[in-house]
């Protein structure tokens, strides 16, 4: 039998943190608050809705997880967060327009009283956005420090047990870690100097490190993925996770990658184009911008499908993401996939996939998620890197020696399985042999 965790009880309230109340964050809240006021149902979240199978199938033990490990309940959670923009999350809301106005007046004022700390914010960062609520400071590391107080007033203002960050702020521009991200030491030196390398996002990540507080990276800029966190995270015993929320289009590729692989399908080219019109898209119109996403959203194909490996069944693939700003469609994206697979003697044949999504509604169930879980593994003395939430990332982070798992199906067996092991229950391989030993 494996070892159980020590976990300590999800007693008390979490407090859910967002850099950035644009349309994910406030659709989260609302989501929530909509849930807990019994108006609708938590699809899409594992935690909510996942069920987890525990023993050999002829036991039928098949708990949900939320009844299976102890994670916060929907009940005792708040919400708080930063934002250049001052408007509250009503406001907010109201203008992504990703809620109706029915779904949202019923929550108006719990969405009212949700507002906005001002942000740190550099538009050498993120160049589409220009707001006024944002903090000023002499040195990166004050601004460090009154992020720090935010979360410390938070915390005793809402009488929370425990905190957990999830950012939801834009995509900042593309960057390679530098000197400054090598160690804690260069880190702090380069804050105190206020390095032009340490962007915002990577501020709120060293004052939650430092204060013990887990932080999971939504969006695909460095933030937590650089040498100087990850040993702030370990240092301090607190865990982190990113990067990019998997949603919409990518989703959609490590679902169908993994099954043309599982069939030693070939892939000779996979064109995926977009067309959305929220914030997040304004922001992505910066070629810059575009850049952290491109790569973020690149690397999926090529570690499922392993060209390497495989080189005549993937050896010569013609990989191309575009994303177009198209202010008409609002956050309800369009994603186009043309796919050109090769089936027994090199017969060609293609495959459209055209999703309509609602790239808010596909992310705000893993802010949740991420959130408990985030939660959970702190209580559970995890710290650094949380691999096993892979599930929920386009980009994961994972150990330097490693490449990250990007199939959907290994991540959840991963995901199902640490909770297992934390629980004492056996992980489940599939083997399934002893159904037909005989006695
Ligand atoms: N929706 C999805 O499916 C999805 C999937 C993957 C990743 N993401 C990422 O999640 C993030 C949020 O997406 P969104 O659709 O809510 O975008 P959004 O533009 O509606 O919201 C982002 C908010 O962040 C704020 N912001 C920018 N810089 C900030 C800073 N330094 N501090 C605090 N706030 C800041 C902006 O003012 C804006 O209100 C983006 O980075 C996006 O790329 C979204």
């Amino acid at each position: 039998m494996p070892r159980t965790t020590d976990i300590r009880p999800a007693g008390g309230r979490l407090g859910i943190l967002t850099p950035g109340m644009g349309a994910v964050a406030t659709t989260t809240y609302a989501g929530i608050l909509a849930v807990r006021q019994g108006r609708a149902k938590p699809i899409g979240s594992l935690t909510q809705m996942g069920r987890i199978r525990l023993g050999k199938r002829t036991e039928h033990r098949n708990p949900l997880i939320k009844d299976f490990v102890p994670l916060a309940g929907l009940d005792n959670l708040v919400f708080g967060g930063w934002d250049p923009f001052p408007d509250n999350a009503f406001e907010a809301a109201c203008k992504a327009g990703v809620l109706s106005a029915a779904d949202l007046l019923p929550l108006r004022d719990e969405l009212d009283a949700i507002r906005p700390m001002p942000a740190v914010f550099d538009r050498a960062y993120v160049r589409n956005l220009d707001g006024s609520n944002v903090k000023q400071g002499e040195t990166k590391m004050d601004l460090a420090n009154q992020i720090m107080e935010d979360m410390q007033r938070f915390k005793a203002e809402q009488r929370c047990d425990r905190l957990a960050v999830v950012w939801c702020a834009s995509t900042e521009i593309f960057a390679e870690p530098t000197d400054v991200h090598r160690s804690v030491e260069a880190f702090e030196r380069g804050l105190r100097n206020s390095d032009p390398n340490i962007a915002p996002s990577q501020i709120y990540a060293y004052a939650a490190l430092s204060l013990g507080i887990p932080f999971a990276n939504g969006a695909p800029n460095l933030t937590v993925d650089t040498p100087a966190m990850i040993e702030l995270a370990q240092h301090n015993g607190v865990p982190i996770c990113g990067k990019d929320f998997k949603t919409g289009q990518t989703l959609m590729k490590t679902i169908l990658a993994p099954g043309f692989k599982a069939r030693m399908l070939g892939v000779q080219g996979w064109f995926s184009t977009n067309i959305l019109g929220n914030r997040d898209g304004e922001v992505l119109d910066d070629p810059d911008s575009f850049k952290t996403k491109e790569v973020s959203k690149l690397g999926v194909l090529e570690t499922i499908l392993q060209p390497d490996q495989y080189p005549e069944l993937y050896g010569n693939i013609y990989h191309k993401v575009r994303i177009n700003y198209y202010p008409p469609r609002g956050d309800n994206k369009e994603g186009w996939d043309n796919i050109d697979i090769v089936g027994w003697l090199g017969y060609p044949m293609q495959i459209k996939v055209d999703f309509l999504c609602r790239d808010s509604i596909l992310a705000a169930p893993i802010v949740l998620d991420l959130a408990l879980f985030m939660d959970l593994a702190s209580r559970a003395g995890q710290h650094g890197i949380q691999e096993w939430l892979s599930f929920y990332f386009k980009s994961p982070q994972a150990a330097a020696e490693l490449y990250p798992e990007h199939d959907l199906f290994i991540q959840q067996t991963k995901l199902k399985n640490t909770l297992r092991h934390w629980l004492g229950e056996a992980p489940i391989t599939h083997l399934g042999t002893e159904y037909y030993e005989e006695d």
